[in-house]
C-alpha cells in the first residue's frame, strides 16, 4: 500500500510550509512527522518524504541517519539513548550501559522483546560537562550513575516519566 501521512501531519506539514520556503528547511519537521506516522524511517519512508520535498533522497536519508532522534531501524516505545563519547566515558557511562544492560536483559543497540525499551549508544549529547549523559524519550539525565537505572526502568514500566531530567542540556531539572 503506498505511504501517506495522517491528516494531522499533512495539516502540519502544509502550514510548515509558509515558514520554511526551501525545502531542505522542512527535512527535520516532516522526517518528525514521518516518524510518528510510520514508527521509524525505513528506505521506502525516507523515498516518501523526500518525493514530498522535492529533495534527493540522499538528502533526506543524510539528515535521518545524523540525528539520533531519528531512527531508520525499528525501535522500542522508550529509546535510553546512552552517550559513549570520551568525557563520558571516562566519567563511567560504561558502567551505566552494563547495569542496563543486566536489568533489560538485552545488549546495547537491541529491544526487549516485549517492544517496550531500546538501548542505545549515541555520541556526544552535549552535556560533556556533567557525564555520564544519558537521553531518554528527549529528556536528558545528566551525572547518570548505575545506581540509577533500576528506578528508570521501574519507571519506563509503569508507565511514568523517569525523575531527575532537564528538557535541554543543562537545563533547570
Ligand atoms: S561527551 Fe557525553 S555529552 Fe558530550
Amino acid at each position: 500500500m503506498a505511504l501517506a501521512f495522517s491528516e494531522e501531519s499533512r495539516r502540519a506539514l502544509d502550514e510548515m510550509r509558509s515558514e520554511f520556503p526551501d525545502p531542505g528547511s522542512l527535512l527535520i519537521p516532516a522526517l518528525q512527522l514521518a516518524q510518528s506516522d510510520f514508527g521509524h524511517l525505513s528506505y521506502e519512508v525516507l523515498q516518501y518524504v523526500a518525493a514530498e520535498l522535492e529533495v534527493p533522497v540522499s538528502t533526506a536519508a543524510g539528515v535521518a541517519t545524523f540525528y539520533h532522534n531519528l531512527f531508520t531501524q525499528e525501535h522500542g516505545r522508550h529509546v535510553i539513548n546512552i552517550c559513549r563519547t570520551l568525557p563520558c566515558a571516562l566519567a563511567g557511562s560504561g558502567e551505566v550501559a552494563s547495569r542496563f544492560e543486566e536489568l533489560l536483559g538485552i545488549r546495547m543497540g537491541e529491544t526487549t522483546p516485549d517492544g517496550l525499551i531500546t538501548l542505545r549508544w549515541v555520541e556526544c549529547l552535549a552535556c560533556c560537562g556533567t557525564g555520564p549523559a544519558v537521553q531518554i524519550d528527549f529528556r536528558y539525565y545528566e551525572a547518570f550513575s548505575p545506581e540509577q537505572c533500576e528506578g528508570v526502568v521501574a519507571a519506563l514500566r509503569a508507565g511514568e516519566i523517569p525523575p531527575g531530567y532537564t528538557a535541554v542540556p543543562g537545563g533547570e531539572p
